[in-house]
Formats: structure tokens, sequence, C-alpha cells
């Protein structure tokens, strides 16, 4: 069963983060620059929160606001849900399906290194699914045992 430190190995740690001080425009700004849809909010190296598409569409344009005179810190949503590295593929789906969340940021020893999104997490299972039905084929066709 995959874990979070294999999408990691694979993705890599670097997480991009703003301050809660930036506005909506600059974090979508840097958002688009890295073609990510949620960016992490940190202050003094605590995650605050993050902010997403989502929060944008729903706090931001549907709430008459503009990009520019709204901060990030006031826009994010607040409750956080971590993982850690030794967390398994399958129990990060449960807790995005669950929690209704896309985004996860990973801790290890109260210090943030990573970030996996449900496209990582999906793209993940469908490679245990492979590596299992080629086992299952393999020995149905008796190439093994
Ligand atoms: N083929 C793949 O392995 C793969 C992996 C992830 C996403 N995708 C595709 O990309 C599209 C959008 O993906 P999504 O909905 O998962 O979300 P997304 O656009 O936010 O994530 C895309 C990638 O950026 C990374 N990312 C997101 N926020 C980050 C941050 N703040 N700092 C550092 N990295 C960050 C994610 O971990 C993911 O690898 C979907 O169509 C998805 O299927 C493909």
């Amino acid at each position: 069963m995959y874990t979070v430190k294999d999408i990691l190995d694979s993705k890599g740690r670097t997480v991009q983060s703003v301050d809660p001080e930036t506005t909506v425009y600059e974090a979508l700004k840097k958002m688009a620059g890295h073609n990510i849809g949620a960016i992490v909010v940190i202050k003094e190296k605590k995650v605050m929160g993050i902010f997403s598409e989502r929060d944008y569409a729903r706090k931001v344009v549907l709430k008459g606001k503009t990009s520019q005179e709204s901060r990030v810190g006031d826009m994010m949503t607040d409750k956080v849900f971590f993982v850690r590295l030794s967390t398994s593929v399958n129990e990060c789906m449960k807790l995005m399906t669950d929690q209704r969340v896309r985004h996860l940021p990973v801790i290890e020893n109260d210090e943030l290194i990573g970030i996996i999104s449900i496209g990582d997490v999906v793209s993940k299972t469908i490679e245990d699914q492979n590596h299992t039905i080629n086992q299952l084929e393999d020995y149905i066709v008796g190439k093994r045992l």
C-alpha cells in the first residue's frame, strides 16, 4: 500500500505559501504561475490555513469583493487537515472525501514538509490498482508461482 511518502518522493516537497496579509490577487497570481489550485497560508512558520480556488469563488467573487482589496488571511479556510509521511493513500482518500477537501499539508515533527492534492491521491491509487491487476494477470497465466 502506497503512502504519502511515496507521493512526495515523486512530486517533491516544495510547498507554495503566502503570508496572511498577501492580497488575494497576489495569491492567485502565484497559484497561476505554479499551476496549482491552492496555496498554504503561513505566519511565523505556522500553518494558518489554506486558500483555494473554491475559497476565491465562494468568499470573494460571490460576495462581491475584489481580489485586490481582499487579504488571503480573511478568505482562507482555517480548518486544515494534516497527514504524515506514513499515512496511507487510502486514508488520504477517505479524509479528502469525508471532509470534502482537496489538499492535505504534510507535517512531520511540527514542520510542514509537503502538500498533496486529490489528483496526487487518485494518480497513486490508479498506479496501485494497475500493479495489483498486473500481478493477478501474471498469476492467472502462470508466469508466477
Ligand atoms: N498525473 C498526475 O500525477 C497528477 C497529479 C496531480 C494532479 N493532476 C491533475 O491536475 C489537475 C489539478 O489537480 P488537483 O485538483 O489535484 O489540484 P492542484 O491543481 O492544486 O494540484 C496539482 C499539483 O500541484 C501540487 N500542489 C498543489 N498546491 C500546492 C502548493 N501549495 N505547493 C506545492 N504543490 C502544490 C499538488 O500536490 C499536485 O501535484 C487535475 O486534472 C489532476 O488530475 C495529475
